[in-house]
């Protein structure tokens, strides 16, 4: 009878394994399925900067572009930003409710170079312009500058096209730099204590952004002082 009994209790705990794995294996594929169309989406979008780049070097001798970074965001992060937006947990809610899935960072050399690159991007016919950030003009209050775009891609798939969102953040090199150390610094600033730091921060970022300009500068007169 115990036997018995044990044996049905070993059955319903497989059969939920069993179900348990389906349904593990059905939110995996789901996941790389998306997966797949957000990268896609990132090598169109990185393809178009990569040849507006080399058009630039063919015509003007330099690149405005020195590198560019991308990512699909992680399965945790995606959830951890659906829980913190109280969305539901789905695969489908993600792609409704969040624009951040694909991230592309280009970093530039000059300040100008930003928002030429963010013209010619959302100039091309098949780029969609959903939403243009200007933390260069206004910084947020940290101190922290970047051009923000938030933009749709269709991605040709054999059956049919996904139009996909992206976000497209634009800075320099010294605004990258900030960035970077600003964002594992933040990680600690929790007492009081960090007022000191965080004004530190932000004074760090507005003598960039001073150097920044005066790159521009320089830049600009060495332009005027080629010309014939
Ligand atoms: P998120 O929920 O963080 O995506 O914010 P949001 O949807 O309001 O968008 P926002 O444009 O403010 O920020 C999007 C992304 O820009 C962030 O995920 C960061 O990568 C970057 N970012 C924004 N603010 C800061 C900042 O103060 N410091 C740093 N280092 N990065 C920032
Ligand atoms: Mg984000």
């Amino acid at each position: 009878m115990n036997a018995n009994h044990n044996n049905q209790v070993i059955l319903a705990d497989d059969f939920r394994g069993y179900l348990f794995k389906d349904q593990m294996a059905e939110a995996f594929h789901s996941y790389r399925s998306m997966e797949n169309i957000y990268a896609s989406a990132i090598r169109e979008i990185a393809t178009k900067l990569e040849i507006l780049n080399d058009e630039f070097k063919y015509n003007m001798d330099r690149n405005p572009i020195h590198s560019i970074k991308t990512r699909v965001k992680s399965p945790q992060s995606i959830m951890d930003k659906l829980l913190k937006k109280e969305c539901e947990l789905s695969i489908k809610s993600a792609r409704v409710n969040l624009t951040d899935i694909a991230g592309i960072r280009v970093i530039c050399s000059y300040i100008d170079d930003i928002y030429t690159i963010a013209d010619l991007l959302t100039a091309q016919d098949d780029i969609g312009l959903i939403r243009i950030t200007d933390y260069i003009k206004n910084p947020k209050p940290n101190g922290y500058r970047s051009l923000h775009l938030i933009v749709t891609v269709p991605v040709f798939l054999s059956t049919h096209t996904e139009i996909v969102t992206t976000e497209i953040q634009i800075r320099t090199i010294a605004m990258d730099f900030w960035a970077t150390l600003e964002h594992e610094l933040a990680y600690k600033l929790t007492t009081e204590k960090s007022i000191y730091t965080r004004q530190e921060l932000r004074d760090c970022a507005d003598a960039i952004n001073e150097t920044d300009m005066r790159m521009q500068k320089l830049y600009n007169q060495t332009i005027l002082l080629d010309k014939p």
